[in-house]
């Protein structure tokens, strides 16, 4: 991926010359320059110069390096489609709300499952667990009733949980019980993206979670959180900063765990795993992803 003009361009990493990777190369004005023999390919993938054979002889047809179907720049991150995209990208309402203090965290890449990640995200039975150090309350172990509503790829479900709320900085800056309710609106898209709101009615004020992961090989994924928060009396930079550590931690907890599962495969078929009632968003996941897998 660079950028040639402004533009952002993504090519396949293999020059059509020698197989060369072109990553490997420099940008030169509007195009890329291959590393080894200098032949320069424009955003498209056609090859504009090749060196050795003079600047008279145009580049043969066949010196094209493979582009994807589409590219799109969004939500500061860039989108490819490698072919037609069965799914539109999603669209975050949050982002263009002038109130909301946005927060981009550095990317979080590892040995991580892809589909195990985004798991993760909408699964609210570990918080009891997992986060018991941050935001987990032992009143949240069972599990209320999420009323799913399905969209053609994805799902909203919404739920209130019990949570802890001693080492938040919301709660403790402030004089509020430690043991309070929260509501959780999710929205899951196919295949890896999440958006969790997040209300606290007693605190008031909400934060919004986005979560796009990136699968890059069989055993790495990136994830790529932004947070948004709303604070009906507004944060002061250190309020902000505890509050951005505070999810640091929390998703710390849940990588912590997530690098250690030995299988980063996911199993579509239901019958594999151990569902309860309580998983029923993780259940609605793997149905969504098997209906992108199967899909014509
Ligand atoms: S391998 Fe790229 S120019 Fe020769
Ligand atoms: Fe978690």
């Amino acid at each position: 991926m660079v950028r040639l003009a402004g533009e952002v361009v993504v090519l396949e990493d293999r020059c059509p010359h020698r197989l060369a990777p072109l990553s490997a190369g420099a940008v030169v004005g509007a195009t890329l320059e291959c590393a080894y023999h200098g032949w320069r390919f424009e955003g498209s993938g056609r090859c504009v110069e090749v060196p050795s054979a003079g600047r008279e002889r145009a580049a043969p047809p066949k010196a094209r390096c493979g582009a994807p179907h589409g590219v799109v720049e969004r939500h500061g991150l860039v989108f490819v489609a490698l072919e037609p995209p069965l799914v539109e990208l999603p669209g975050v309402e949050a982002f263009d709300d002038p109130a909301k203090v946005r927060v981009e965290l550095d990317p979080f890449s590892g040995r991580y499952g892809a589909a195990q990640l985004v798991d993760n995200q909408l699964d609210a039975a570990h918080f009891a667990y997992l986060h018991r150090e941050t935001f987990g309350s032992a009143q949240g172990r069972a599990v209320p009733d999420g009323e799913i509503v399905r969209s053609p790829w994805g799902f909203a479900m919404t739920m209130e949980m019990p949570i802890r709320a001693r080492n938040d900085p919301l709660a403790v800056s402030g004089d509020h019980p430690l043991e309070q309710h929260r509501t959780m609106r999710y929205r899951y898209v196919a295949p890896f993206f999440v958006e969790l709101e997040l209300g606290y009615p007693v605190m008031g004020g909400s934060s919004v979670i986005v979560f796009f992961v990136q699968p890059e090989t069989a055993e790495r994924s990136t994830m790529y959180v932004t947070l948004l928060f709303e604070q009906p009396q507004g944060f002061t930079d250190a309020e902000l900063a505890e509050r951005v550590a505070f999810e640091y931690r929390v998703v710390r907890e849940d990588l912590a765990l997530q690098e250690r599962f030995g299988d980063l495969a996911m199993p579509l078929d239901v019958t594999v795993e151990c569902h309860v009632r309580s998983d029923r968003a993780s259940l609605e996941l793997r149905r969504c992803l098997a209906q992108l897998v199967l899909a014509p």
